[in-house]
């Protein structure tokens, strides 16, 4: 099937209001992804090279959002929205290139099954001209009935032009639909508006194909291929079937999950087998895990790096740029951002490392804070192997502690420390014997004097 030339065109040009929002409905984020890069995403993984989105007029915005996922993809404009066969017809130019297979999607629903695409697909290459892929349901309402004759896909009817016998039809279309390219145009072209909308129905090249001897086909997928996203209560549903799918999968790859239904995963979070992960866990975007690490409770992790048998939390924020290298440890209410931390370092407590590199083996006391901003700029701190950074330390960068370099704890450390080498930046200590004493009685006689008087 691979040699057969594929174009994929998502249509998105129908905005709903009912999201209540300024971001266009299809740019709304399933895992951290938008849902229209979810259904790209999908038909690449079918095997379709090209892709045609259809978007509405002054969407802008989305054109530009729609090159960053899918830089390949051409836009085009449908100005009037006139039903989705006239959808289609918008992307005519790169219909009329000449493809094997065309493959129809909608771009709000982001749970689009790329084997569902493909066996459409292999229909096609079987000879059908028109593939629809239905799904069953126990509640049809809304959806466009799958009209069989002997067997045989004769028709979709929508909703609203069924009779009270086809709308007790279960079998439903799901909005996927792949066209022979030499049908396409053909086919389209022939559709009119004479239904209860005055619409363009794309549905109709079924029974107009079936009319013509084409073969028409309906396969079957689940009913997660058709969930469209009308509002949030729509994208939350969608969101906890997607990362229910990941958390199996994260399973089934060697990934121990103690509470599989408190972890979040993004749409790219890479996590290595033997790595176990505790309750209450949210991964970000752009998190690679290596094998056999520990993500402890409650952390929050975005853009980071976590390489082999880590250490994490719980409570940690991994922030975008942190880098842990083997057997590090990031532990308890720490947060690092933009920062190397490496092979064997240790992290425990109540600690802030950002724009930083932590030598090997060093350790960094509880509470120490690296002063990496002065309000306009970011500065650089580096601690070499080895070092030992006292409690309660604030190292003000930039500035770097030498290997092996001791800084004792309560520091303030403004100049570079060799390596090696011992800085204090503490007031000296002095301990005065019996003047907690006195102290403590001089401030009660005056209390007393004062309630007298
Ligand atoms: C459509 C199908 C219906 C199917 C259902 C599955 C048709 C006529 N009906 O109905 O059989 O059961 O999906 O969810 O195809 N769009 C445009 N321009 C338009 C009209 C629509 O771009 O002029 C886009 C919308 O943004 C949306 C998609 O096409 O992504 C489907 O349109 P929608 O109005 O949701 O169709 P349904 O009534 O749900
Ligand atoms: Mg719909």
């Amino acid at each position: 099937m691979s040699q057969r030339t594929c174009l994929s065109i998502i249509l998105a040009a129908g905005e709903g209001t009912r999201m209540k929002s300024v971001v266009p409905k299809v740019l709304h984020t399933i895992a951290g992804l938008p849902m229209v890069a979810h259904v790209v995403k999908a038909a690449e993984a079918a095997g379709s090279g090209e892709l045609a989105l259809v978007i509405g007029h002054g969407a802008d915005e989305m054109r530009k959002a729609a090159l960053k996922f899918a830089p390949k993809a051409e836009a085009f404009v449908q100005e009037k929205r006139l039903g989705t066969a006239h959808a289609v017809l918008a992307a005519r130019a790169a219909i009329s290139k000449g493809y094997d297979d065309i493959l129809v999607m909608f771009g709000d629903t982001p749970l689009i099954d790329p084997e569902a695409l493909a066996a459409a697909r292999l229909k096609l290459a079987e000879g059908a001209a028109v593939v629809v892929v239905g799904f069953r349901t126990e509640n049809p309402s809304g959806y466009g009935r799958l009209i069989e004759k002997a067997g045989k896909l004769v028709a979709i009817r929508e909703e609203k032009d069924c009779s009270d016998e086809e709308k007790k039809i279960t079998f439903c279309n799901g909005g996927l639909m792949a066209v022979a390219g030499r049908h396409a145009l053909n086919l389209l072209d022939q559709v009119g508006s004479k239904n209860a909308k005055g619409e363009y129905y794309l549905t109709d090249i079924v029974e107009i194909a079936a009319a013509q001897g084409l073969d028409v086909v309906a396969t079957e997928a689940s009913f997660e291929n058709a969930l469209g996203i009308n509002n949030r209560a729509e994208l939350a549903q969608a969101e906890d079937i997607w990362q229910q799918r990941r958390r199996r999968e994260a399973m089934l790859s060697g990934v121990t999950l103690i509470a599989p239904e408190t972890v979040f995963f993004s749409h790219d979070t890479e996590i290595g087998a033997d790595t176990i992960v505790e309750p209450n866990v949210w991964f970000g975007p752009g998190v690679k895990i290596a094998t056999g690490a520990k993500i402890h409770a409650f952390s929050h992790i975005e853009g980071a790096t976590i390489a082999s048998n880590c250490d994490v939390g719980p409570f940690a924020r991994l922030r975008p740029g942190a880098d842990l290298r083997n057997k590090a440890k990031v532990g308890n209410f720490c947060e690092v951002k933009q920062a190397i931390v490496e092979e064997g370092a240790k992290v425990n407590h109540l600690t802030y490392i950002g724009d930083a590199r932590i030598g090997a083996g060093a350790n960094i006391g509880a509470g120490t804070i690296t002063c990496n901003y002065d309000g306009y700029s970011k500065f650089f701190t580096d601690i070499g192997e080895g070092a030992f950074i006292g409690s309660n330390s604030s190292l003000v960068a930039p500035v770097s502690i030498g290997k092996g370099g001791y800084i004792a704890s309560g520091s303030v450390i403004t100049e570079s420390v060799p390596d090696d080498a011992l800085a204090f930046g503490r007031a000296r200590q002095r301990t005065l014997p019996g003047k907690g004493k006195e102290l403590r009685e001089r401030f009660s006689q005056a209390a007393a004097a004062r309630k007298k008087g």
